[in-house]
């Protein structure tokens, strides 16, 4: 596949951003960095509907707040159907990191995801999921 070449105008926060997402993920160049976001974006919206997929949930959360692990294993257990695996990792003495496989189509995948994602005091997450079909 032939390259093609283009300029590209960002506001200098946005091409802050950028950097460090080279730098962070080790990306040869800012070309790289696009290729990647942009791949990463076609997958995200390419799972639709009643799609079958698989994927993982990442969710980092702050331990010392009790009601977070009790209101994350509610919903896997209300999404049992779903839910292949969970891992959670105390990280240190305040993260904890939990690593949720599932697998189902993809409007309930995104649905529970969104669920877990938006249960106050969840610090970071996101979900990756792709089609098995
Ligand atoms: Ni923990």
């Amino acid at each position: 596949m032939s390259l093609k070449r283009f300029g590209v105008s960002l506001e200098e926060e946005l091409l802050t951003d950028l950097d460090l997402i080279v730098e962070n993920q080790r990306f040869p160049n800012r070309s790289r960095a696009i290729r990647f976001l942009v791949n990463d974006h076609k997958t995200r919206q390419s799972i639709a509907g009643n799609q079958q997929v698989t994927g993982a949930i990442v969710l980092v959360y702050d331990h010392r707040i009790a009601r977070l692990h009790t209101e994350v294993a509610n919903l896997q257990h209300e999404y049992h159907c779903m839910v292949l695996s969970s891992q959670h990792i105390h990280l240190d003495e305040k993260n904890c990191i939990e690593t949720i496989a599932v697998r189902g189509t993809a409007d309930k995948v995104i649905k529970l995801s969104n669920k877990l994602l938006a249960i106050k005091g969840i610090r970071h997450g996101n979900l990756v999921a792709s089609s098995i079909e």
